[in-house]
């Protein structure tokens, strides 16, 4: 009785009912792998409601049936950009680029410094681009030590709002906070006048980094080659547990034997079932 009567005010609001919940979690569902319960009404209305507005729509169930039409392919993407999560932070989980730098771009990393072979490592969820120029930084420090190998960079996302934002590669003060001093100083350019309190990733570390559009529920993968390492950090909590498996097994046929890959510290894998060696918390290897 009670989710009747809840069901029918909120409609007469213009609110998202169970219907249109329904209806929107599965298109989210089959367009990106990400799983939206009953409980995340909330978030789905409150993340929509400015979109109704723009679109002078009054309601959810107008917002499905727009969706619906052959014009509603294009606005899939809005939708997608409006619902994913896009927390990310600059050296987020740091014991992995700890691994990274004194493992894989130490003298005993998959390839050597001077080397012709760059390390290719793909950031497959890169939000806006903080994992990324992380990863960068981290190189440039290695090389500056003499250390590693070049490196090539890609950093993608299923959301062309995010690919944008990791473009501009502008971050606040409160996102630079987590960077050492003498890394912002050396990597980072800070804003004067208008762009005061805003600092822009340096143009010679933004230039190692390729930015595209992947979802990474796509067959295959638009790839230069197959990658020594693979970021694919909290991202795969959002997936079911079918779609994580295929995503799973996908990315470890883009890795190359001997190859790494990354999730975030709470998306631990069944190892053996992708063909993959546990290496420490959150980092696999592809035998
Ligand atoms: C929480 S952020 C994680 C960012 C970064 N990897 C980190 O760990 O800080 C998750 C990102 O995954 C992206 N995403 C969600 N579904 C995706 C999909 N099917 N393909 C590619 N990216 C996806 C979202 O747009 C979002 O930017």
């Amino acid at each position: 009785m009670a989710s009747v009567l809840t069901d029918r005010s909120d409609a007469a609001a213009g609110g998202l009912t169970p219907r249109a919940l329904r209806v929107l979690a599965g298109l989210v569902h089959s367009y990106s792998g990400i799983l939206l319960g009953p409980d995340k009404q909330m978030l789905v209305s409150n993340r929509l409601r400015k979109r109704l507005a723009e679109l002078g729509l009054e309601s959810y169930d107008a917002y499905c049936e727009r969706l619906a039409t052959p014009e509603g392919a294009e606005e899939i993407e809005t939708l997608i950009d409006l619902i994913t999560t896009n927390h990310t932070g600059f050296f987020r989980e740091p014991d992995h680029f700890r691994f990274l730098s004194e493992q894989l771009l130490g003298p005993d990393g998959p390839v050597k410094a001077g080397s012709r072979t760059p390390l290719r490592i793909w950031s497959a969820a890169v939000s806006s681009g903080e994992e990324a120029y992380t990863i960068a930084m981290v190189a440039a420090e290695a090389a500056r030590r003499g250390q590693g190998p070049e490196v090539e960079i890609l950093g993608s996302d299923i959301s062309r709002r995010m690919v944008a934002a990791a473009e501009r590669a502008v971050y606040g003060l409160d996102a630079v906070a987590a960077i050492p001093a003498e890394l912002l100083r050396r990597y980072f350019q800070r804003g004067v006048r208008s762009q005061e309190g805003q600092c822009r990733v340096q143009s010679q570390l933004r230039s190692r980094v390729q930015l595209r559009r992947i979802n990474l529920l796509d067959e295959a993968y638009p790839l230069n080659g197959l990658q020594h390492v693979i970021f694919c950090r909290n991202v795969m909590i959002y997936f079911d547990a079918t779609c994580r498996d295929a995503v799973v097994d996908r990315l470890v046929r883009h890795l190359l034997p001997g190859g790494y890959l990354f999730v975030g510290y709470s998306e631990s894998l069944n190892a053996a079932s992708h063909g993959l060696e546990s290496v420490r918390h959150g980092v696999y290897r592809r035998p």
